[in-house]
C-alpha cells in the first residue's frame, strides 16, 4: 500500500492536507512506528515533501450503509431505486418483486435485501396475486424458509404464513382510518377478512362487536390466532363463502367492509340487504377514478330502495401503471 512517511508531529496537518486534497485513501487506517507515520495515499502524482514509501495498512471495515451500497456494483441506481420501492416487509419476511432483466442476480438481490433489512428470509414474488384467496407463488432467494411470521401494526400483532394467506402492510394507513372512523357499540362485518387486520385493529380500539368471514381456512384458522394473541373476544369468525354465510346471519350491520377489490362490487346487493339503516360501507375497487365505484353502490342501493350518501373517498395505493386499490365510505340510508 502506499503511503506517506510523516514524522509523528506533522502526521495531523499532512492527513489534513490529503484529505482536502481528496489525496488520503480512506479505505485503509494509518499506521504509526518509530517516531513515524504512514498515510494511506491513493495517488502518487504529487509533490511531497515526505517519504512515499510502501507498507502494510490495516484496512477498515465499513459495513454497507444501505442497499444502493450493497448492490452499486451488479445494478444501476434506477434499477436499485425501482427495487426498493417493491419491498414489502411483513414481520421478519421481505418480500421482494425482482424485474425479469434482474432475476439472474436474484440471490445478489436477496443477500443485499437480507443484510439491509436485517430481516429473516427474502422471498421473491413468482406471481400476481391470484384465485378466490387471493395468494401468490413465492420463491425464497435468501435467509431462512419459514413463511410463517408476526407482523406489528398500530399495536397488534398479526400471525399469518405469507404463502398461505393474503395480507399486505400498505393497508396499514387505510386499517387506521377506518378504524378511527368507527363508533361506539358498531356492529361490524368483515366480508373478507382474511387473517382479520382490520377486525383486529378496529377491535382493539374500539368497543364494538364484529364477525369476520373469509372462504381460506387458513385464513381464519390465524385469525382465530391473532384474536387470542391480541386476547380479544369481540370477534367471531366464520370460514365460508360469504353468499352462504350471510343466509345465516340473521342481523344487520352498522359497517361492512369489502376489501375484496377486485370483485367486491359482486357482492354489493348483498351488502345492501345485510346493512342497517344509517349504516357504513367502506367499499373497495381497483379503478383508475371513483365514479364507476360510486354508480355501482348507488345501483345496487336502489335495488333495495336505499340511498347512499359519499363520506370519503381515498387512493389506498397503487395496483398497477394509472390503477389505483381505492376506497369508497358510503353511508346507507332508506
Ligand atoms: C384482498 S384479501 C383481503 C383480506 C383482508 N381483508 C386484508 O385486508 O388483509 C380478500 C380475501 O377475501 C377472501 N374471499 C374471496 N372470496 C370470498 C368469498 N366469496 N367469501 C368470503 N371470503 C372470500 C379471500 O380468501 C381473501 O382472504
Amino acid at each position: 500500500m502506499k503511503s506517506i512517511k510523516v514524522p509523528l508531529k506533522e502526521l495531523n496537518n499532512t492527513r489534513k492536507k490529503l484529505m482536502e486534497k481528496q489525496l488520503m485513501n480512506m479505505d485503509y487506517k494509518i499506521k504509526t512506528q518509530n517516531e513515524y507515520g504512514f498515510i494511506p495515499i491513493n495517488s502518487t502524482e504529487f509533490e511531497s515533501e515526505y517519504e512515499i514509501v510502501d507498507t502494510t495498512l490495516e484496512p477498515i471495515k465499513r459495513y454497507p450503509k444501505n442497499i444502493t451500497e450493497l448492490l452499486k456494483n451488479d445494478l444501476s441506481s434506477k434499477e436499485i431505486e425501482d427495487l426498493k420501492t417493491s419491498f414489502d416487509i411483513i414481520g421478519d419476511i421481505v418480500i421482494v418483486e425482482i424485474p425479469q432483466n434482474l432475476e439472474d442476480k436474484k440471490s445478489k438481490i436477496g443477500q443485499a435485501t437480507l443484510d439491509f433489512t436485517k430481516r429473516k428470509s427474502v422471498y421473491m414474488k413468482k406471481s400476481a396475486i391470484h384465485g378466490t384467496i387471493r395468494i401468490r407463488d413465492l420463491e425464497l432467494i435468501a435467509g431462512e424458509n419459514n413463511p410463517i411470521t408476526i407482523h406489528k401494526e398500530h399495536g397488534t400483532r398479526l400471525k399469518l404464513n405469507v404463502k398461505e394467506v393474503y395480507f399486505s402492510p400498505r393497508l396499514a394507513t387505510e386499517r387506521k382510518r377506518v378504524s378511527d372512523s368507527v363508533r361506539e357499540n358498531e356492529n361490524i362485518l368483515d366480508m373478507f377478512c382474511g387473517i382479520g387486520p382490520f377486525p383486529i385493529v378496529i377491535a382493539k380500539n374500539n368497543n364494538v362487536k364484529i364477525t369476520a368471514v373469509d372462504i381460506n381456512e387458513n385464513a381464519i384458522k390465524y385469525l382465530n390466532e391473532n384474536i387470542r394473541l391480541n386476547k380479544l373476544h369481540n370477534i367471531k369468525t366464520i370460514c365460508g363463502d360469504i353468499n352462504e354465510v350471510s343466509k345465516h346471519l340473521n342481523e344487520k350491520f352498522d359497517r361492512i367492509i369489502m376489501n375484496l377489490p377486485g370483485l367486491a362490487y359482486e357482492f354489493l346487493d348483498l351488502a345492501m340487504k345485510l346493512i342497517s339503516d344509517n349504516g357504513i360501507i367502506n367499499y373497495y375497487e381497483f379503478s383508475d377514478s371513483y365514479g364507476q365505484g360510486i354508480e355501482r353502490l348507488q345501483k345496487a342501493a336502489k335495488k333495495e330502495n336505499k340511498k347512499i350518501e359519499i363520506l370519503n373517498t381515498r387512493k389506498v395505493k397503487s395496483s398497477s401503471p394509472g390503477m389505483w386499490h381505492i376506497a369508497i365510505d358510503a353511508k346507507v340510508t332508506s
